[in-house]
């Protein structure tokens, strides 16, 4: 079979014979890194998904109407990005109850006190961020687990931190369940359980950091742990009036380090679940300073 390669744009010759399968994959073809689902058409994308990836095809319909609407609301604006949004099953990562809505414009709530970002607001903050191919990604707030999943489509090294033990924990056998189904490109998400107001030294330095909750300034130990020339996106501002700040830490050729912000919603605001910490062994209070 010929197949494109959308990262270098060359064309080969893909044996899926070879490729490895796993006893318990429920998924027909396995991933790999060159597959790309038509995006021209419905009807053609819920065919390959449901051929290659064995998924419903009715929530295959609402992936790809609401993947229309991202494009109009330009939302998403490249192909690698476009892929990332179509390959990632949002509904294996919303709560039952919620099913129904999983492809609706805003965030659903996950338990907890907490939500999984709306699907507009993930393809923004991860296009604009643009993570590519064996960059070091760090999340802060891995939620339901969908971000993470859906950045495993652009780059094979992520990291993500969750503060609420038992919402890492159930995420963590959902990413299990699908790695096991045959998603095996979860299996590049390394999370933990902690406060991520302080990164992940040990995996530092990053070349992007994505943040999913709201703090009223940029916390020093993830701007420490960004690259020369990273990008975050992080949403900054008091509870209420938070807007989503693209972040680039460039450095000047002579060495020196300026730090560049942006509004990526151009002044709307976009509110997050707040950054909390941890108080005595708990989850209490946030990390505000306002
Ligand atoms: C909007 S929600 C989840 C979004 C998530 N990326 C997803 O795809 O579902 C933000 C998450 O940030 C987590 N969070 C809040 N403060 C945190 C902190 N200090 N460290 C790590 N996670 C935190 C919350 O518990 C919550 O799960």
């Amino acid at each position: 079979m010929k197949r494109r390669n959308f990262l270098t744009g060359t064309t080969s010759t893909v044996f899926l014979s070879a490729m490895p399968t796993f006893a318990a994959a429920s998924v027909p073809m396995p991933y790999d890194v060159n597959a790309m689902p038509p995006m021209d058409d419905r009807k053609s994308f819920i065919d390959w998904m449901v051929q290659h990836r064995g998924e419903d095809a009715n929530l295959l319909g609402e992936r790809y109407d609401r993947f229309l609407q991202l494009i109009a609301h330009k939302d998403i604006w490249d192909n690698r990005n476009k892929r990332a949004y179509l390959m990632t099953p949002r509904e294996d990562f919303v709560t039952a109850a919620n099913l129904a809505r999983v492809y609706e414009w805003h965030y659903l709530d996950i338990g907890f006190g907490v939500t999984i970002t709306g699907p507009h607001t993930v393809a923004r903050m991860t296009n604009t961020i643009e993570p590519r191919m064996g960059e070091k990604v760090l999340e802060i707030g891995t939620g339901s687990g969908y971000q993470a999943a859906y950045l495993s489509y652009l780059t094979d090294k992520i990291w993500s931190v969750e503060i609420i033990k038992p919402l890492y924990e159930r995420t963590g056998r959902v990413h299990s369940n699908l790695i096991a189904k045959g998603y095996r490109e979860y299996a590049a998400i390394n999370r933990k359980n902690d406060d991520g107001y302080y990164g992940w030294p040990d995996a530092a330095p990053f070349d992007k950091i994505i943040v999913t909750c709201g703090i009223d300034h940029v916390p020093p130990p993830l701007l420490q742990q960004l690259k020369p020339n990273g990008v975050m996106v992080i949403p900054i501002g008091p509870p209420g009036a938070q807007h989503v700040l693209k972040i680039v830490k460039r450095q000047a050729a002579d060495g020196s380090i300026a730090v560049e912000r942006s509004d990526i919603y151009h002044g709307a605001i976009v509110n997050f679940v707040p950054f909390t910490k941890f108080k005595d062994g708990t989850v209490a209070g946030t990390h505000n300073s306002g």
